[in-house]
């Protein structure tokens, strides 16, 4: 028996979301919860979860974007202190929205709730802490909010010039990348 569903009050790293958009901060677990491991993660909506020892080392971090081939990288934090237009940026990352590029972020400092819509459309919910690392294919929908520490610092790794642009839902629909992924998606997943 997974101690994580005998005692759900201690977050475990995803699971499937409810239908409540009420008080982002608080888990949304379905009852009973519903959680998985990194491996189903990966195999309902493909993305990836790497815990990083060390991560704030810059030699890990080096080896990182030398290992994954990461042309450039940049610092995000989440925190009402630093972050310009807090309230703002804050609400434009919970809507929902793909990339053209995959989207690659290491927690180094705080944590926050990365949801992801699965192979199914339904919202699977990361709680990444430091030294999570998440690898999000290109053209799947996601949105990101914080958890009651209200704070995240991450750094972003690009394969190639720092790619932020979002295109919400449902103008995704219409991106090169999002009929990729969607041709990615193994068959064996689709009833
Ligand atoms: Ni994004």
């Amino acid at each position: 028996m997974c101690a994580y569903l005998e005692q759900p009050e201690i977050s475990p790293l995803a699971w499937y979301r409810d239908d409540s958009d009420e008080n982002l901060y608080e888990r949304h677990f379905t009852d009973p919860p519903r959680i998985l491991t990194p491996q189903e993660v990966f195999e309902k909506s493909g993305v990836r979860l790497i815990k990083v020892q060390h991560c704030n080392s810059p030699i890990v971090q080096a080896k990182l974007r030398e290992e994954g081939n990461y042309k450039t990288f940049d610092w995000l934090e989440l925190s009402r202190e630093t972050l310009p237009n807090y309230d703002e940026r804050m609400k434009k990352l919970y809507d929902e929205h793909l990339h053209k590029d995959q989207e690659i972020r290491l927690i180094t400092e705080g944590s926050g709730y990365f949801e992801i819509r699965d192979y199914e459309n339904k919202w699977i919910r990361l709680h990444l802490k430091k030294s999570d690392l998440i690898q999000l294919p290109a053209g799947m929908y996601h949105r990101l909010t914080l958890d009651e520490q209200n704070y995240m610092k991450m750094l972003r790794l690009f394969s190639d010039s720092p790619q932020w642009e979002a295109v919400d839902r449902p103008n995704g629909d219409a991106e090169p990348s999002r009929f990729e992924y969607l041709q990615s998606i193994p068959s064996t997943t689709i009833e």
